[in-house]
This record gives C-alpha cells, structure tokens and sequence, in this order.
C-alpha cells in the first residue's frame, strides 16, 4: 500500500461515463463484496498467506477507486468475519496490522475523492489502534457525499440481528413500542446499515457458493455473483464486465 501524499489523485474530475459501457440509470446504488481467496493466491504462489492479504489490500484501493470512478454511491466491503477471529493469531494480527495501515495510506485520497468512510461490526473488539484510526478517517470523511465505503470488520449477520432483536425487545420492554407497530423497517432501523439502501448486487470472488453470514437481511433481493477470480487478481474490467451483467438481469422482486 502507497503512503505518497503525491500518489494521491482526485478520481471525480477525469470521469468518463460513457468509456465504460455502463447505463448510468441503472447502475445499483450499493454493491456489495464478499473478498475471498487471499489465502489460496498466495498459497498458489507458494507464498505466506498474509502475503495475499497484502495484495488483497491493492485490490481495495483499486475496486474504491473504481466504484467512485463509476458512480456507486454506496460499497460495502466484507474484510473480516465474527468467525476470522478464530483463525490463527498471527494471521489475526498481520490483517490487523494491515487494516491500519490501509487506513492511515487512504484516508486523504478518501478525503480528496469525496468518500464518507464508515465501518459496520463488533468495532469494540478490535485492537485499540485500529479503533482510533477508524475514528480518525470517519472523522475526516465525515461530510462527504461522493460515496459511502463501509468496511466490515468483526461482522456477523446474525450477531447483527442478535444486535437489532435486543434494541427492539428493550424498546418493547420500556413501553416506548408496541408489539404490532414492529415492521420491517423497525428491524432495519437498528442494523449497522440502517443509513444505506439494501445491496442490489452482492459479488464474491474465488468461487464459493455460500453468504459465510454476510448481511444476511439485507441481501433478501440482491442479484448475486460469484467469480472463480481470486480477490487479488480481481481486475477493474471483470468489475465492469459484472455490472454489465446485473444491468442485463431482470429482477423481478416475486411478481411476473
Ligand atoms: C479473504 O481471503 C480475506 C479474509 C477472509 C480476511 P481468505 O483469507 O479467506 O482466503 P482463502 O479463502 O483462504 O483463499
Ligand atoms: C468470508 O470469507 C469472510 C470475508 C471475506 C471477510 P471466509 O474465507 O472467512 O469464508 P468461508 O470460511 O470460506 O465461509
Ligand atoms: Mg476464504
């Protein structure tokens, strides 16, 4: 990851909207991504895995780069699970390690690009460190209005319905909400993602067929993708060529 302040470009002015092909009408308001493969890229490289995770990061720079490039208005970005937490400790440490300087090496080209940083999960369990450089770059970004990028960190789906359960049942509990006026929006209103339209696509690289507990609600009508691409070798082109593809989709929501 580049630290060069001069390395730092201002993306919103050299946007072309018609070199890529896209509709910008129907572009979806917020993608979302499930980043796998680090481990077997570095593992078929027959490189540590951690040195996947470092080329992982590239590939962050570049899909935000490119989304805001693009016109996503909101990118969600699955970097670290509930359950990554019971992978080795040194592997643990090196993404947190990672995570820091990423924040650290992003936060003016965030600030230059107009991009509200924002992070959804268990903040509270992750190293103190990382804790005051989300603080920081959320601060520094926190008018901007170009695009939302939220990292999830120490995120589980189900914690996070655990999470939503508990604030509506002790709404319940302290009469400030009756049973029947609980809808779908009440149990929206008090997810990470309560700011945010629901995803319209959900990506996941390296070729598993499974959600691994990732917004697990507000995927309920996501058009999903899976490609065999490894995260690191993920390319701004198969990011396009996959938007393509959503734009080509009919999404019928259960009508006819
Ligand atoms: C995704 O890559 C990054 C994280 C989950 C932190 P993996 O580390 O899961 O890579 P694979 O799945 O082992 O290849
Ligand atoms: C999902 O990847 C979590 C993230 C990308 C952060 P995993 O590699 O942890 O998921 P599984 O173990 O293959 O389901
Ligand atoms: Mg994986």
């Amino acid at each position: 990851m580049k630290s060069d302040p001069s390395d730092t470009k201002k993306l919103a002015d050299t946007i072309n909207p018609l070199e890529n092909g896209l509709d910008r009408a129907k572009l979806p308001s917020h993608v979302a991504i499930i980043m796998d493969g680090n481990g077997r890229w570095a593992q078929k490289k027959l490189l540590n895995r951690v040195m996947g995770h470092e080329k992982g990061a590239d590939t962050v720079r570049m899909v935000v780069r490119s989304c805001r490039e693009i016109g996503i208005s909101f990118l969600t970005l699955y970097a670290f699970s509930t359950e990554n937490w019971q992978r080795p400790k040194t592997e643990v440490a090196a993404l947190m390690s990672l995570l820091k300087k990423f924040l650290v090496s992003e936060r003016q080209e965030m600030v230059v690009n107009n991009i509200r940083f924002n992070v959804i999960g268990e903040r509270e369990r992750l190293p103190q460190a990382v804790q005051d450089e989300i603080q920081r770059t959320r601060d520094a970004t926190k008018t901007n209005t170009g695009m939302c990028l939220s990292l999830a960190l120490s995120y589980g789906g189900r914690a996070e319905l655990v999470k939503a359960v508990k604030e509506v049942a002790a709404s319940v509990r302290d009469g400030r909400l009756s049973l029947d006026a609980i809808t779908p929006e009440t149990v929206a209103r008090h997810l990470y993602t309560s700011d945010m339209p629901d995803p319209e696509l959900l990506i996941r690289t390296s070729g598993e067929m499974r959600i691994s507990n990732f917004l697990l609600w507000q995927i309920a009508y996501a058009e999903i993708y899976v490609t065999n691409t490894l995260w690191p070798d993920f390319s701004r082109e198969e990011l396009i060529q996959i938007l393509k593809d959503y734009q080509g989709r009919d999404r019928r929501f259960g009508r006819v």
